[in-house]
């Protein structure tokens, strides 16, 4: 399955920690930002993912993921060179994407809960597409969907300010291959960006928009804000210290999916310096 991971964007909201690095590299607890929706994309099947970014950051990527055959993956680049919306990411990937479905992950997404992976595996046949409603006290920070009362979607909009819905869309979604010929027709909102939001309503309006609520024992952190950063680090470093068992390791999935298999995973480790990151898979094999 292909996979679109966007990491692109000038951080504006946790400015000045996203000058000099990108904003999806910060540390949430103890790994790189970027590791969380990489790990989720990568239980919901994804082995073919290309990461867009900013030319100036897309060295500290390849730097940190490589060309991800480490971990049984295939991981390509393309530059978006300005911020001009989600839907954007979709002229840039490789040729061989185009004409088959993709699933599309925003990079400062985090989505832990029971069960998920599994859940998201059974999605890769799409007739259309999928994204999610998540319960928020506070939608209008985020695209929202109201529903009618037989529970269909009717309006999706970004960030509304007279929001009567609580159901926020998590930057998580699925698509058919129709979505190339969809994002040719979005136009640019009136803050210049083409939305995501749009391009899910275009799916809405041919009665191609499936949304599935994600349960409340799932968690949806974004990353966006300083505030929200802090509280995932601090999220991530709760479970992890509770259960001893870590969150968003790339290593760690690639293993339990069978993407690599031991030796592998071995000499991948003896690439690693010594300290708690090593010791901790180490002890998944030994
Ligand atoms: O977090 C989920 C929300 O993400 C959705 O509910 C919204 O519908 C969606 O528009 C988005 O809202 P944000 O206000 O969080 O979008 P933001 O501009 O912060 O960008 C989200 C991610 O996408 C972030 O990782 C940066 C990346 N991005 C964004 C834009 C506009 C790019 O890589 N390139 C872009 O052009």
């Amino acid at each position: 399955m292909k996979a679109i991971l966007l990491a692109g964007g000038i951080g504006s909201r946790i400015w000045p920690l996203s000058q000099a690095v990108n904003k999806h590299l910060l540390p949430v607890f103890d790994k790189p930002m970027i590791y969380y929706p990489l790990t989720t994309l990568m239980l919901a099947g994804a082995r073919d993912v290309v990461l867009i970014s900013s030319k100036t950051h897309l060295f500290s990527f390849k730097t940190l993921l490589g060309d991800g055959s480490q971990w049984g993956l295939r991981i390509r680049y393309s530059v978006q060179e300005k911020p001009d919306g989600i839907p954007a990411a979709f002229s840039l990937v490789p040729a061989d994407f185009l004409n088959e479905p993709v699933i599309l992950m925003l990079g400062d997404n985090l989505l832990y809960g029971a069960g998920l992976g599994e859940s998201l595996q059974e999605r890769q046949n799409l007739d259309g597409a999928l994204a999610f409603g998540y319960w928020v006290s506070n939608p209008s920070d985020y695209g929202v969907i109201d529903f009618n009362e037989l529970g269909r979607p009717i309006k999706i909009r970004e960030k509304p300010k007279d929001s009567k819905s609580n159901y926020a869309i998590p930057g998580l979604y699925f698509f058919d291959k129709s979505v190339y010929s969809k994002v040719g027709h979005l136009k640019p909102s009136l803050r210049g960006e083409l939305e995501i939001t749009d391009l899910l309503s275009a799916y809405m309006l041919e009665s191609k928009l499936h949304i599935e609520i994600l349960q409340r024992g799932t968690a949806w952190l974004d990353t966006g804000n300083a505030r929200n950063l802090l509280s995932a680090g601090e999220f991530v470093r709760v479970i992890e210290e509770r259960q001893g068992l870590k969150i968003g390791s790339p290593e760690e999935v690639a293993l339990r999916l069978g993407m690599v298999d031991k030796e592998k995973f071995l000499a991948n480790l003896h690439e690693m310096p010594s300290g708690e990151y090593r010791n901790y898979l180490e002890k998944l094999v030994f």
